[in-house]
């Protein structure tokens, strides 16, 4: 594998600021994504000295870092301590002290007592000189190390992180822009119960729901699927099972492979009966991460849950005979676990050939449900557009009134990749506050158990089916 050489410049991390980007094209020019720690958005660039000279003299920003990195840049990778409930917790270990056995363990430096970490080090010894630590605070951290293992670093990670790896060349800063935004506030204030879009959404069929998450998880013994770990077998025997079902609604469907050793991107597509570029896309991933050191990952809830209502919404649009005025897309996402690696590839494809897209929304993590809470839908609170966060809430309120609407700081699924093009996007998530799952990135992650909600995992597909059928405009032909 090429070794990935970024030219000599300085990381420089400061809070997300459009007019910072619009304002000065030097930065700009070197900026490499917005990344999350403890709520707030980060902008990660690696501009030149005099670039940054420039920047430093006119601004007040005492909370931005400059870094000067020691050793060639390899693939760098953004660590970060999602937002879980304090219910799910268990350990006492804050990311601090678990942030600093993981940097012993990839120095082969590992304490005795803590037999975690010398699976940690088994599993991906990098001798200390290997990575360069570049950033860190209380939560989160901003690592080089060489490519291979920045690919399977979300295998070693302790379960509340998450790693996205940072893409190996600028990327274009992109607003969403202001027509596309107009065209769902236009949707938005047209918006008001249609009977027939009722009674289309209420077909979906939960016992189906019940069959076809245990295909994925393997929870049937049918299919044979442990993991559908993006480079596991179960992930490809998920891939082409998917394919072939929602080929059977209608749809055309492609394996499209984005980076090599991953499973690919599942992309579906209804064309429109009308002769319009106009596309809406509704999409989750069907990747897993297990328990650290198990190769058992079912993935039910995530994002099996995601999935499941893709296949619902598809199986309905077959049984109604729902034909679309604009292209549908249903998208299957691999590559999510290791920093949305399929989403973004596919996104920046879809900005490339000019797609027009209407609105995306990424369905992660649906079905688990607190006991004692009400069912509930939660809505991104940073990432994405308010403008189809609203249009969501709304439809939501309309179809599925049984739902708690809220925000949720769990953050960044595949949306953020479609957010970051200029695309309007908006994610669904089962809960309106943090992470409460207790079986989250765990080997346990099963469909048949407490807390595991299908009345909760169908009232949020009505809402995506929903609002998919407002914004794309339908007829029944059934
Ligand atoms: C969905 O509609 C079809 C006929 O249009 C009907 O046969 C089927 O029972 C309905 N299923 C559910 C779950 O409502
Ligand atoms: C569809 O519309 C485009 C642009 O308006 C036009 O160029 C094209 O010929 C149309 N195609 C068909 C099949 O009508
Ligand atoms: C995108 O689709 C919308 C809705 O149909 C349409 O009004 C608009 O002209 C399209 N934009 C482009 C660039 O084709
Ligand atoms: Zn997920």
């Amino acid at each position: 594998m090429a070794k990935v050489v970024l030219p000599l410049a300085l990381l420089f991390v400061t809070p997300f600021d459009p007019s910072l980007l619009v304002d000065h094209s030097c930065l700009s020019n070197n900026f490499y994504g917005n990344y999350h720690d403890a709520g707030k958005i980060w902008s990660v660039l690696l501009p030149d000295t005099q670039c940054l000279e420039t920047w430093t003299s006119k601004s007040q920003d005492t909370s931005a870092s400059i870094v000067q990195p020691k050793t060639e840049i390899q693939q760098l990778v953004w660590l970060e301590e999602e937002a879980v409930d304090v219910s799910v917790k268990t350990q006492t270990r804050s990311f601090q002290n678990e942030f600093d056995s993981f940097l012993d363990a990839l120095s082969d430096n590992i304490p005795p007592d803590n037999s975690d970490l010398l699976q940690l080090a088994m599993g991906m010894s990098i001798r200390s000189g290997e990575y360069e630590l570049l950033y860190r605070t209380p939560s989160a951290a901003l690592l080089s190390v060489s490519h291979d293992k920045a690919r399977t670093i979300d295998t070693v990670l302790p379960r509340f992180w998450k790693s996205t790896l940072l893409p190996t060349s600028p990327v274009t800063f992109r607003p969403v822009v202001t027509s596309a935004i107009s065209h769902v506030e236009r949707i938005l204030s047209q918006l008001k119960f249609d009977p027939v879009v009722a009674s289309t959404v209420n077909n979906i069929s939960l016992a189906q729901m019940k069959k076809d998450i245990k295909f994925l998880t393997g929870e049937d013994g049918k299919s044979g699927i442990i993991s559908r770990h993006s480079f596991s077998t179960g992930a490809l025997t998920a891939a082409s099972w998917l394919k072939d079902l929602f080929q059977q609604t209608g749809a055309t469907c492609e394996l499209r492979p984005f980076l090599i050793g991953f499973a690919p991107n599942v992309i579906c597509r209804y064309p429109a009966v009308t002769n319009t570029t106009a596309t809406v896309l509704l999409s989750a991933h069907y990747d897993s991460r297990g328990s650290f050191g198990k190769t058992r990952a079912p993935g039910a809830d995530d994002d099996g849950s995601g999935i499941v209502a893709l296949l619902s919404i598809a199986r309905t649009i077959l049984r109604k005979g729902v034909k679309f005025y604009s292209n549908v897309e249903l998208v299957a996402f691999a590559g999510e676990e290791q920093g949305l690696l399929g989403s973004r590839a596919y996104a920046r494809e879809l900005r490339v050939a000019g797609a027009n897209l209407t609105l995306m929304i990424q369905a992660d993590m649906l079905a688990y449900r607190a006991p004692g809470e009400p069912p509930q839908l939660g809505l991104p609170d940073k990432i994405g557009s308010p403008i189809v966060t609203q249009l969501v809430a709304d439809v939501s309120a309309i179809y599925s009134p049984e739902l708690h609407v809220g925000f949720t700081p769990a953050c960044c699924s595949d949306h953020q990749s479609f957010h970051e093009q200029g695309f309007p996007a908006t994610q669904v998530f089962e809960r309106a506050g943090p992470i409460a799952d207790p079986m989250y990135h765990n080997s346990g992650d099963l469909s048949d158990r407490v807390g595991y909600d299908f009345g909760q995992l169908k009232s949020i597909a009505k809402v995506q089916f929903a609002t998919l059928l407002h914004t794309a405009g339908f007829k029944l032909s059934q």
